[in-house]
Protein backbone atom coordinates (compact mmCIF):
# COMPACT_ATOMS: atom_id res chain seq x y z
CA UNK A 1 0.00 0.00 0.00
CA UNK A 2 1.42 3.56 -0.67
CA UNK A 3 1.94 5.69 2.16
CA UNK A 4 -0.15 9.27 1.79
CA UNK A 5 2.59 11.90 2.59
CA UNK A 6 0.68 14.65 1.08
CA UNK A 7 -2.33 14.50 2.80
CA UNK A 8 -0.46 13.79 6.74
CA UNK A 9 1.66 16.90 5.24
CA UNK A 10 -1.61 18.73 4.94
CA UNK A 11 -3.04 17.56 8.37
CA UNK A 12 0.28 18.47 10.00
CA UNK A 13 0.29 22.75 8.12
CA UNK A 14 -3.73 22.43 9.04
CA UNK A 15 -2.35 21.91 12.65
CA UNK A 16 0.14 24.65 12.42
CA UNK A 17 -1.74 27.00 10.89
CA UNK A 18 -4.08 27.12 14.00
CA UNK A 19 -1.39 27.13 16.88
CA UNK A 20 0.09 30.27 14.97
CA UNK A 21 -3.49 31.92 14.81
CA UNK A 22 -2.71 31.86 19.02
CA UNK A 23 0.46 33.81 19.12
CA UNK A 24 1.23 37.35 19.49
CA UNK A 25 3.66 37.32 16.58
CA UNK A 26 3.63 36.17 12.89
CA UNK A 27 6.01 33.32 12.37
CA UNK A 28 8.70 34.27 9.83
CA UNK A 29 11.44 32.51 8.82
CA UNK A 30 14.24 33.67 6.32
CA UNK A 31 15.53 31.03 3.17
CA UNK A 32 19.43 32.23 1.86
CA UNK A 33 19.80 30.75 -1.53
CA UNK A 34 23.53 31.01 -2.82
CA UNK A 35 23.80 30.88 -6.60
CA UNK A 36 21.51 29.57 -9.21
CA UNK A 37 21.25 25.99 -8.46
CA UNK A 38 17.80 24.50 -10.27
CA UNK A 39 17.27 22.11 -7.88
CA UNK A 40 17.22 24.64 -4.48
CA UNK A 41 15.21 27.12 -6.36
CA UNK A 42 12.84 24.78 -6.57
CA UNK A 43 13.00 23.81 -3.06
CA UNK A 44 12.89 27.18 -1.55
CA UNK A 45 9.96 27.99 -4.23
CA UNK A 46 7.72 25.18 -2.65
CA UNK A 47 8.47 25.78 1.04
CA UNK A 48 7.30 29.57 0.43
CA UNK A 49 4.41 28.39 -1.15
CA UNK A 50 3.58 26.58 1.49
CA UNK A 51 4.57 29.37 4.30
CA UNK A 52 2.10 31.63 2.54
CA UNK A 53 -0.76 28.68 3.19
CA UNK A 54 -0.22 28.39 6.82
CA UNK A 55 0.16 32.43 7.38
CA UNK A 56 3.79 32.92 8.17
CA UNK A 57 5.99 35.38 6.61
CA UNK A 58 8.64 34.28 4.64
CA UNK A 59 11.44 36.18 3.25
CA UNK A 60 14.42 35.38 0.38
CA UNK A 61 18.00 36.10 0.25
CA UNK A 62 19.59 35.28 -3.00
CA UNK A 63 23.64 35.84 -3.12
CA UNK A 64 25.73 35.29 -5.52
CA UNK A 65 27.92 31.58 -6.53
CA UNK A 66 30.60 33.43 -5.74
CA UNK A 67 29.87 35.03 -2.11
CA UNK A 68 32.39 35.55 0.11
CA UNK A 69 32.35 33.60 3.69
CA UNK A 70 32.26 37.00 5.35
CA UNK A 71 29.38 38.50 3.28
CA UNK A 72 27.29 35.31 3.90
CA UNK A 73 28.40 35.54 7.79
CA UNK A 74 27.26 38.72 7.75
CA UNK A 75 23.80 38.20 6.20
CA UNK A 76 22.97 35.80 8.84
CA UNK A 77 24.19 37.96 11.61
CA UNK A 78 21.38 40.27 10.70
CA UNK A 79 18.82 37.90 10.49
CA UNK A 80 20.09 36.15 13.42
CA UNK A 81 18.96 39.82 15.32
CA UNK A 82 16.11 40.20 13.53
CA UNK A 83 13.53 39.56 16.24
CA UNK A 84 10.76 39.44 13.12
CA UNK A 85 12.40 36.42 11.78
CA UNK A 86 12.43 32.98 14.12
CA UNK A 87 13.54 31.06 11.58
CA UNK A 88 16.67 30.94 8.72
CA UNK A 89 17.31 28.35 6.37
CA UNK A 90 20.66 28.40 4.48
CA UNK A 91 19.91 26.22 1.78
CA UNK A 92 22.83 23.59 1.01
CA UNK A 93 24.88 22.49 -1.01
CA UNK A 94 26.96 25.67 -0.92
CA UNK A 95 29.46 26.39 -3.57
CA UNK A 96 32.79 25.45 -2.19
CA UNK A 97 34.20 28.24 -1.35
CA UNK A 98 32.13 28.28 1.31
CA UNK A 99 32.28 26.11 4.65
CA UNK A 100 29.38 24.18 4.75
CA UNK A 101 29.84 23.54 9.10
CA UNK A 102 31.19 27.13 9.31
CA UNK A 103 28.04 28.34 7.85
CA UNK A 104 25.78 25.99 9.95
CA UNK A 105 27.12 26.74 13.29
CA UNK A 106 26.80 30.47 12.59
CA UNK A 107 22.82 30.44 12.50
CA UNK A 108 21.85 30.79 16.26
CA UNK A 109 20.78 27.83 17.47
CA UNK A 110 17.26 29.03 18.20
CA UNK A 111 16.45 30.00 15.08
CA UNK A 112 18.07 26.78 13.61
CA UNK A 113 14.62 25.41 12.29
CA UNK A 114 16.72 22.79 10.13
CA UNK A 115 18.24 21.47 13.22
CA UNK A 116 21.81 20.81 11.66
CA UNK A 117 23.45 22.82 14.87
CA UNK A 118 26.09 21.17 16.53
CA UNK A 119 24.27 21.88 19.98
CA UNK A 120 20.75 21.20 18.54
CA UNK A 121 22.50 18.13 16.75
CA UNK A 122 24.39 17.15 19.47
CA UNK A 123 20.91 17.18 21.75
CA UNK A 124 19.52 14.44 19.53
CA UNK A 125 22.31 12.43 19.97
CA UNK A 126 22.07 12.35 24.01
CA UNK A 127 17.99 11.84 23.70
CA UNK A 128 16.68 15.14 24.24
CA UNK A 129 14.38 15.71 21.73
CA UNK A 130 13.20 19.15 22.83
CA UNK A 131 14.45 21.17 20.35
CA UNK A 132 14.58 21.10 16.66
CA UNK A 133 14.80 18.06 14.75
CA UNK A 134 15.98 17.68 11.08
CA UNK A 135 13.08 17.83 8.90
CA UNK A 136 13.36 15.17 6.65
CA UNK A 137 14.34 12.54 9.39
CA UNK A 138 11.73 14.13 11.67
CA UNK A 139 8.68 13.70 8.69
CA UNK A 140 9.74 10.16 8.35
CA UNK A 141 9.06 9.55 12.15
CA UNK A 142 5.92 11.04 11.85
CA UNK A 143 5.00 8.76 8.99
CA UNK A 144 5.74 5.09 10.68
CA UNK A 145 3.95 6.98 13.54
CA UNK A 146 1.04 8.01 11.46
CA UNK A 147 0.78 4.11 9.60
CA UNK A 148 1.63 2.17 13.24
CA UNK A 149 4.77 0.82 12.00
CA UNK A 150 6.27 -0.49 14.84
CA UNK A 151 10.16 0.62 14.96
CA UNK A 152 10.61 -1.54 18.85
CA UNK A 153 13.40 -4.05 17.96
CA UNK A 154 13.15 -3.84 14.50
CA UNK A 155 15.46 -4.23 11.88
CA UNK A 156 15.97 -0.66 10.28
CA UNK A 157 18.56 -0.04 7.32
CA UNK A 158 19.16 3.37 6.46
CA UNK A 159 20.94 3.71 2.79
CA UNK A 160 22.99 7.25 3.08
CA UNK A 161 24.94 8.61 5.90
CA UNK A 162 24.29 11.91 5.26
CA UNK A 163 24.18 15.10 7.71
CA UNK A 164 20.94 15.74 6.48
CA UNK A 165 19.18 12.15 6.73
CA UNK A 166 20.92 9.66 7.36
CA UNK A 167 22.87 10.40 10.64
CA UNK A 168 19.88 12.38 12.48
CA UNK A 169 17.64 9.66 11.48
CA UNK A 170 20.29 6.67 12.50
CA UNK A 171 20.12 8.27 15.68
CA UNK A 172 16.42 8.87 16.39
CA UNK A 173 15.54 5.69 15.37
CA UNK A 174 18.19 3.93 17.61
CA UNK A 175 16.66 6.18 21.29
CA UNK A 176 14.75 4.64 24.28
CA UNK A 177 11.84 5.86 22.83
CA UNK A 178 8.53 5.01 21.10
CA UNK A 179 9.22 5.02 18.03
CA UNK A 180 13.27 4.36 17.98
CA UNK A 181 14.33 0.87 19.89
CA UNK A 182 15.39 0.01 16.75
CA UNK A 183 18.45 -1.93 15.52
CA UNK A 184 19.76 0.41 13.32
CA UNK A 185 22.24 -0.25 10.44
CA UNK A 186 23.40 2.79 8.28
CA UNK A 187 25.02 1.37 5.30
CA UNK A 188 26.65 3.31 2.31
CA UNK A 189 28.62 3.51 -0.66
CA UNK A 190 32.04 1.35 0.49
CA UNK A 191 29.36 -1.25 2.30
CA UNK A 192 30.31 -5.16 1.32
CA UNK A 193 26.53 -6.66 -0.25
CA UNK A 194 24.62 -4.01 0.21
CA UNK A 195 21.38 -6.16 -0.97
CA UNK A 196 22.27 -8.45 1.75
CA UNK A 197 22.60 -5.90 4.12
CA UNK A 198 18.69 -4.46 2.76
CA UNK A 199 17.08 -7.56 3.04
CA UNK A 200 17.46 -8.05 6.55
CA UNK A 201 15.08 -4.77 7.06
CA UNK A 202 11.87 -4.51 8.51
CA UNK A 203 11.96 -1.05 7.86
CA UNK A 204 14.13 -0.02 4.74
CA UNK A 205 15.07 3.43 4.58
CA UNK A 206 16.91 4.51 1.08
CA UNK A 207 18.70 8.38 1.16
CA UNK A 208 21.55 7.53 -1.21
CA UNK A 209 20.09 10.38 -3.89
CA UNK A 210 20.81 7.37 -6.51
CA UNK A 211 17.80 6.80 -9.26
CA UNK A 212 16.20 3.60 -8.60
CA UNK A 213 19.33 2.20 -6.89
CA UNK A 214 17.29 -0.28 -4.23
CA UNK A 215 15.52 -2.92 -6.54
CA UNK A 216 13.43 -5.34 -5.82
CA UNK A 217 15.85 -8.43 -5.00
CA UNK A 218 17.12 -6.18 -1.88
CA UNK A 219 13.43 -6.16 -0.62
CA UNK A 220 12.50 -8.43 2.01
CA UNK A 221 8.70 -9.54 1.17
CA UNK A 222 6.77 -7.20 3.92
CA UNK A 223 9.21 -4.89 4.65
CA UNK A 224 8.40 -0.97 4.95
CA UNK A 225 9.87 0.97 2.09
CA UNK A 226 10.88 4.65 2.93
CA UNK A 227 12.13 6.60 -0.33
CA UNK A 228 13.90 9.58 0.45
CA UNK A 229 15.35 10.10 -2.81
CA UNK A 230 13.75 13.02 -5.66
CA UNK A 231 15.87 12.45 -8.84
CA UNK A 232 15.55 14.20 -11.94
CA UNK A 233 16.07 12.33 -14.79
CA UNK A 234 17.02 14.14 -18.17
CA UNK A 235 13.22 13.14 -19.05
CA UNK A 236 12.14 15.68 -16.60
CA UNK A 237 10.56 13.13 -14.81
CA UNK A 238 11.20 12.71 -10.89
CA UNK A 239 12.01 9.25 -9.01
CA UNK A 240 13.38 7.66 -5.89
CA UNK A 241 16.13 5.98 -4.88
CA UNK A 242 13.33 2.70 -5.34
CA UNK A 243 12.72 0.64 -8.32
CA UNK A 244 8.95 1.48 -7.13
CA UNK A 245 7.32 -0.58 -9.88
CA UNK A 246 9.11 -3.59 -9.01
CA UNK A 247 9.29 -3.36 -5.43
CA UNK A 248 5.42 -1.89 -4.36
CA UNK A 249 3.95 -5.28 -4.64
CA UNK A 250 7.08 -6.96 -2.28
CA UNK A 251 6.75 -3.98 0.41
CA UNK A 252 3.77 -4.02 2.99
CA UNK A 253 3.78 -0.16 2.63
CA UNK A 254 5.90 2.35 0.44
CA UNK A 255 6.31 5.98 0.06
CA UNK A 256 5.52 7.19 -3.28
CA UNK A 257 8.20 9.93 -5.15
CA UNK A 258 6.30 12.00 -5.60
CA UNK A 259 3.76 12.82 -2.76
CA UNK A 260 5.65 10.97 0.26
CA UNK A 261 8.15 11.78 2.51
CA UNK A 262 8.65 15.24 0.27
CA UNK A 263 5.62 16.97 1.47
CA UNK A 264 6.42 15.76 5.29
CA UNK A 265 9.99 17.22 4.99
CA UNK A 266 7.99 21.04 4.71
CA UNK A 267 5.64 20.12 7.06
CA UNK A 268 8.53 19.61 9.54
CA UNK A 269 10.11 22.76 8.46
CA UNK A 270 6.83 24.93 9.24
CA UNK A 271 6.17 22.48 12.26
CA UNK A 272 10.20 24.03 13.40
CA UNK A 273 9.52 27.08 12.79
CA UNK A 274 6.12 27.68 14.48
CA UNK A 275 8.34 25.96 17.60
CA UNK A 276 11.18 28.51 16.92
CA UNK A 277 8.88 31.50 17.24
CA UNK A 278 6.86 29.89 19.97
CA UNK A 279 9.97 29.79 22.01
CA UNK A 280 11.05 33.67 20.89
CA UNK A 281 10.46 36.31 23.61
CA UNK A 282 8.17 38.76 21.47
CA UNK A 283 5.65 35.80 20.66
N1 LIG B 1 19.12 20.74 0.90
C1 LIG B 1 18.45 19.58 0.75
N2 LIG B 1 17.67 19.35 1.82
C2 LIG B 1 17.85 20.40 2.67
C3 LIG B 1 17.31 20.75 3.94
O1 LIG B 1 16.51 20.04 4.55
N3 LIG B 1 17.73 21.93 4.47
C4 LIG B 1 18.63 22.73 3.85
N4 LIG B 1 19.00 23.85 4.46
N5 LIG B 1 19.16 22.44 2.67
C5 LIG B 1 18.76 21.28 2.08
Amino acid sequence: MDIDGKSLADEWLQLTKQKARNLKCKPGIAFVLVGNDPASQTYVRSKRKKCEEVGFNSQKIELEQRVSQTELFRVIDQLNTDPKIHGILVQMPLPSQLDQNAVIRRVRPEKDVDGFHPINMGRIVLGDLSGPIPCTPHGIIKILEKYDVKTEGAEVVIVGRSNIVGKPLANLLMQKTNPGNATVTLAHSYSHDLPAICRRADILIAAIGKPRLITANMVKEGAVVIDVGINRLDSGDLIGDVDYDNVHTKASLITPVPGGVGPMTIAMLLHNTLECAQKASNC
